[in-house]
């Protein structure tokens, strides 16, 4: 089949960086460059200071420092690049759709679109073209009439290769996948993407399929892996009222090899950019073929997630003698999880969000997240003007600082370090009764119940 020399990544985001530098450090013999129109962003990852790169993932910046300059690129001369590589990856987003037909369902394709056309204008010879970004089912086709109706005598072919890297073990998922997975029609263009990844993913790993199957598969294993969250937090609210422990009910199914101990871990609710959008495109693709009973199905994954974080800020404010007006709360963890900067779908911003229309003061702590995110992520809401957020909402760099004199302190994200903290400090500092809503499960809540916190966990009741 054809070596690819040289790749192209559209799209230099959570997925195309992580993804791009790892596949250029293993395999050095390819030039691997990853374009964006976002000036500012392939600034950050040419920054001299590999800290800087806009992506924080735990192991990235090694990997970066590594490849960077020898055959890993990030440049904004999108044509060039187009003009350069055999196989062009498309790693743009595909949000879901804000105005219009499947407006709040839907995934937004104008990008990918966009994409197709820019590819199909600059492209003198024949193109692997692969689809790196989530899409529904069926988009490949689109992608293939719009790239086989130039007329310039080009021939490209289209593969689907979802990735399913999670953020914060973005490194670690690329260098040891569960699986690669190829859907196409074309054999040998199959061929030339599998032996990219056979440089360091054992053929067994690598799977291949009709290019339908591959989309599809993106799309049902995020489903699969919100839904097995919304159970598990549908759970944490019955037991919450019988006095089981969640935790406990988790470690006693997760033993059953058939349900397997992974994503069982109840939350204030999952966040992210993939679940929700993922979940809701799916929903609308099943509406759309008149699937009435499927579409309802998966959308109540979602509902049960909304739901969570609402009961999640309503306990807060009912525990607080029902009211939190002018109260400082204190944030710990802003990022949707763990070791990310990202904040998109957070649970944190709709918890925050309910808190502040009832006019709480919230002061937020997060290791990762900037204080610039944070009001951004606020802002995009549109529940009050932009000087009311700021108002409201402050920013710290000390956990320290968020908790002082604070009625309660809630936990959002689940960082290593806020089990760590002196938590005989913070009670001294907070005003009394002091309390904790554990989000996260995270803290130790004997341990802070004897030093006097009233601490609420999420999915253990009393
Ligand atoms: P992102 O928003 O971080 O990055 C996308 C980038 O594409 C942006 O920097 C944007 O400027 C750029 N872009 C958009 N249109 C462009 C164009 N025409 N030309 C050049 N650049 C353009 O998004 P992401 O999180 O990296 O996600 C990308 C895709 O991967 C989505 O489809 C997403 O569903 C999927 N995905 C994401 C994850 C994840 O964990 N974030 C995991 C698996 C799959
Ligand atoms: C997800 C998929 O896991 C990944 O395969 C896909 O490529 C992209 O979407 P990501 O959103 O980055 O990855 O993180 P993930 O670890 O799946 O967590 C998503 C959300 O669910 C987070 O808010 C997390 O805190 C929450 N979660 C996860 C739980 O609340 N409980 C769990 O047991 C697991």
């Amino acid at each position: 089949s054809k070596k690819i020399t040289k790749i192209c990544c559209i799209g230099a985001g959570y997925v195309g960086g992580p993804t791009m530098a790892v596949i250029a450090q293993k395999c050095p013999d390819i030039k691997v460059t990853v374009v964006d129109i976002n000036s500012r962003r392939i600034a950050a990852w040419n920054d001299e200071d590999v800290d800087k790169i806009p992506v924080y993932e735990p192991g990235l910046s090694e990997v970066v420092a590594e490849a960077r300059g020898r055959n890993l690129f990030f440049s904004t001369e999108v044509d060039k690049a187009i003009d350069e590589a055999e196989m062009i990856f498309i790693s743009v987003n595909t949000p879901t759709k804000t105005y219009g037909k499947g407006k709040g369902m839907a995934a937004d394709l104008k990008y990918i679109e966009l994409c197709a056309r820019q590819i199909a204008r600059v492209a003198k010879d024949d193109k692997i073209v692969v689809e790196k970004s989530t899409l529904p089912v069926r988009t490949a086709g689109a992608l293939k009439s719009i790239l086989q109706n130039t007329g310039n005598g080009v021939r490209f072919d289209i593969l689907s290769n979802p990735e399913f890297l999670a953020e914060g073990t973005a490194v670690q998922d690329l260098l040891a996948p569960d699986r690669v997975l190829i859907g196409g029609d074309s054999e040998e263009s199959i061929r030339a993407l599998a032996d990219v990844y056979a440089n360091w993913v054992p053929e067994k790993n690598i799977l291949t399929t009709n290019v339908w199957s591959s989309e599809l598969s993106k799309l049902t294993a995020n489903a699969f892996l919100a839904q097995r969250v919304s159970s598990i937090n549908a759970l944490s609210e019955l037991c919450e009222k019988t006095g089981a422990d969640v935790n406990e009910v988790a470690r006693a199914i997760g033993t059953d090899s058939r349900i397997g101990p992974k994503f069982l871990k109840a939350s204030v609710g999952f966040g992210g950019s993939c679940f929700q959008k993922d979940i809701l495109n799916l929903v609308y693709i099943a509406k759309s073929y008149g699937l009435n009973e499927v579409a309802d199905y998966w959308e109540q994954v979602v509902l049960m997630n909304d739901h969570q974080k609402h009961r999640f800020a309503d306990n807060i404010i009912t525990t607080l003698y029902n009211t939190v007006s002018g109260k400082k709360i204190a944030f710990l963890g802003w990022a949707f999880k763990k070791d990310t900067n990202d904040t998109r779908e957070s649970a944190a911003i709709h918890v925050a969000d309910y808190l502040l229309n009832e006019q709480a003061e919230i002061v937020v702590y997060d290791p990762k997240v900037t204080e610039e995110q944070i009001y951004a992520d606020l802002d995009y809401l549109n529940t009050r003007d932009e000087k009311e957020n700021r108002k409201l909402v402050t920013v710290v760099n000390d956990p320290y600082k968020a908790m002082k004199e604070a009625h309660a302190v809630a936990v959002l994200t689940e960082w290593d370090e806020f089990r760590a903290y002196d938590w005989q400090r913070v009670y001294d500092t907070m005003l009394k009764p002091s309390f904790v809503f554990d989000g996260r499960a995270v803290l130790d809540r004997e341990q802070l119940t004897d030093m006097g916190f009233e601490v609420y966990t999420i999915g253990v009741g009393r």
